[in-house]
């Protein structure tokens, strides 16, 4: 940990009582994945929240516990059957990187999932996020958590940017590093996400009810604007991740032939079809299963 100075620790110290005090009267502690501890549940969530809204995982999350309580359920059923159960949540590989990463649990860690971070990096699906995610709400570890509403709080308020892309990674993660606490790093990660998520929104921060706001950098240095955060984006229907979440959703139903599937695509990806099959196919989300079908894989 690096040396800080006895004034940067107070201010710390300072920062984290507003910030404390807020997160008690207004952070989302219902949550159902912050009412438990257990590695498989939080980690589940924290794959589903990837790039999902809260409010579209909430009935997945509570769904997938009830039918697949713990590691060993979930790795007793064909990857189909979990794909499946994905439907609506996009993303298919996270479905497919669960299931792995549950068969992996059971065979090499007896249905727990392991403590240390290179063994969790080591499991598929997990990232650098993932598994501090995992450290911090099941175990609360003292460890930085920077998801994107953390990286942007941080990078406001004690880097004094408009957003977590005008700083590097690094610099991102010494600034919350100096922040944490030296017990209950989960609430104050939780919090800081919170204010990310409530208040210093990503457009439209309410700076009015920031509890932080008397120390805030970004406020200090008068708001300075950031690179323009509306880079075009191509529509959604004419990605290649369009088609191939067709595909998918077509065989979640059952198997089909190459130009049946080419058959529902848009014409402008139908001549495409045999390479968003070989794409699927090298990712282990479909399979070439006999008489020219393909499938889910089973
Ligand atoms: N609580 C714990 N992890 C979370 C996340 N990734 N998003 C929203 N709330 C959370």
């Amino acid at each position: 940990m690096p040396r800080t100075s006895t004034s940067a620790a107070s201010e710390a110290a300072a920062f984290r009582a507003s910030l404390g005090a807020w997160y008690s009267a207004n952070g989302r502690h219902r949550l159902p994945w912050r009412l438990t501890r257990d590695p498989y549940a939080v980690l589940v969530s924290e794959v589903m929240l990837q790039q999902t809204q809260v409010e579209r995982v909430l009935p997945y999350y509570e769904a997938w516990l009830a039918r697949w309580p713990a590691f060993a359920a979930l790795a007793n059923v064909p990857p189909a059957e979990v794909i499946r159960h994905w439907r609506g949540l996009g993303y298919n590989r996270r479905a497919l990187n669960l299931h792995r990463l549950a068969v992996r649990v059971v065979e090499d860690h007896g249905g727990r999932l392991p403590e240390s971070p290179s063994a969790l990096l080591a499991l598929p699906g997990i990232g650098a996020y993932t598994a501090s995610a995992v450290r911090c709400f099941a175990r609360d570890e003292p460890v930085v958590v920077a998801d994107t509403n953390i990286a942007r709080v941080v990078a406001r308020a004690r880097l004094g940017l408009a957003s977590q892309r005008e700083a590097s990674g690094r610099a991102v993660s010494e600034a919350a590093e100096a922040l944490l606490p030296p017990a209950s790093a989960r609430d104050h990660n939780l919090a800081l996400m919170d204010l990310g998520a409530i208040v210093c929104r990503s457009r439209g921060p309410e700076c009015a009810a920031c509890p932080v706001r008397d120390s805030c950098a970004w406020r200090a240095a008068g708001f300075p604007v950031g690179q323009s955060q509306t880079r075009p984006q191509p529509k959604f229907e004419t990605t290649a991740r369009f088609a191939r979440g067709r595909i998918v959703d077509v065989l979640r139903e059952a198997p089909a032939t190459e130009p049946e599937l080419a058959a529902m695509l848009p014409p402008r990806h139908a001549p495409k079809t045999p390479e968003y099959l070989a794409a699927l196919a090298a990712e282990g989300l479909v399979v070439e299963a006999p008489a020219g079908h393909w499938s889910l894989p089973v």
